[in-house]
């Protein structure tokens, strides 16, 4: 049976690891180097193809209009970008937010898009 003794060094080794991924969230961003930075149009272009291969969508990617990053604690990259698509069927255009995590060995992660 655990006692307290064993709980608190359960918790010792815890707390550091809560905190790294609470730090992840709270990081700071930062604006993108740039709107045509290859690294961020890639990262955009991935959204976008992502987003419409999930949703059975048409958008084709146009450009990126602004955005933030921020490098988390494992070092993977998070975007928050805005990103110009145009709907390849209707011949619309829009703005559309995303998230995505780019991880050191070059997997990417849609996490959000609307
Ligand atoms: C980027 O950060 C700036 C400053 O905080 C903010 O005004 C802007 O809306 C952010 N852009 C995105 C796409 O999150």
């Amino acid at each position: 049976m655990m006692c307290h003794r064993d709980l608190l060094a359960v918790l010792a080794l815890l707390l550091p690891l809560i905190a790294l991924v609470v730090g992840n969230i709270n990081a700071e961003w930062k604006p993108i180097p740039s709107t045509t930075d290859p690294g961020v149009v890639a990262n955009a272009q991935f959204a976008v193809s992502a987003y419409d291969k999930k949703e059975g969508k048409h958008l084709v990617f146009v450009n990126v209009v602004e955005g933030n990053y921020t490098r988390g604690a494992s070092g993977n990259i998070y975007y928050q970008l805005i990103v110009k698509a145009k709907d390849d069927r209707f011949g619309t255009s829009n703005n559309y937010n995303t998230v995505v995590r780019d991880y050191l060995d070059g997997r990417k992660d849609l996490i959000g898009f609307w």
